[in-house]
């Protein structure tokens, strides 16, 4: 099964980005177009995985939830992997701060890599992929996309659960099917009482 852990996004978020880049759609350049309902951020992608190595996640996961506090994001502006020269993943981002997600990110790696999995070392940028390119695109298109979408607010994202993904290819496009929901369950006290030593 080609599985990830990631966060699902609030319908109004959804809603917005999609009229956002509902402009470029018209543009006929060769992307394809996440579907709103698709719209997502990834934490780990774990490939394809047996149902054994799924319930080794599914208590690993549990154990990583258990010890994080819920958090928002701020979804605004976007921009393009792995540069506006050569697009080939178009995305929106997340305002500062981030370190909590980044935090989040880094334990679910740690407890992947304990459990035998060999997590991505790519440094971890938060963000949503809303297309992908086909083709090569017309000149300027990257900077374009970015200039569109600077400064545009797509809402909160309250993350208070993370979920894993069965993740379907087919000829339609990807569909991902939620498998199992992890909440976050810390309470922060410990972090309070850490910065209150001296
Ligand atoms: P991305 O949006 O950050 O590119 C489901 O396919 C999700 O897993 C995608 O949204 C993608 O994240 C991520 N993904 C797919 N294939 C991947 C790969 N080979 N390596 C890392 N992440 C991948």
């Amino acid at each position: 099964m080609r599985a990830f852990l990631g966060i699902g996004l609030p319908a109004v978020v959804r809603e917005k980005i999609a009229a956002a880049t509902a402009q470029f759609g018209g543009l006929r350049a060769p992307v394809a177009w996440t579907a709103p309902k698709n719209l997502h951020i990834t934490l780990e992608f774990l490939g394809d995985i047996s149902p054994e190595r799924v319930a080794i996640v599914e208590r690993s996961m549990r154990a990583v939830a258990s010890g994080t506090r819920p958090f928002s994001l701020e979804a605004e502006g976007g921009g393009v992997f792995p540069g506006t020269r050569n697009p080939r993943v178009l995305w929106v981002g997340f305002l500062e701060p981030l370190e909590l997600v980044r935090q989040l990110q880094q334990n679910m790696g740690n407890a992947l890599s304990g459990a035998g999995f060999s997590p991505e070392d790519r440094p971890f940028h938060p963000h949503i992929t809303v297309g992908r390119t086909r083709g090569a695109l017309p000149p300027a298109w990257g900077e374009r996309f970015f200039q569109a979408l600077s400064g545009k607010g797509f809402g909160v994202v309250p993350v208070s659960s993370f979920t894993l993904y069965e993740s379907r290819l087919g000829p339609g496009g990807a569909v991902h099917t939620p498998l199992c929901e992890f909440r976050l369950e810390g309470s922060g006290k410990r972090e309070t009482r850490e910065e209150r030593e001296p």
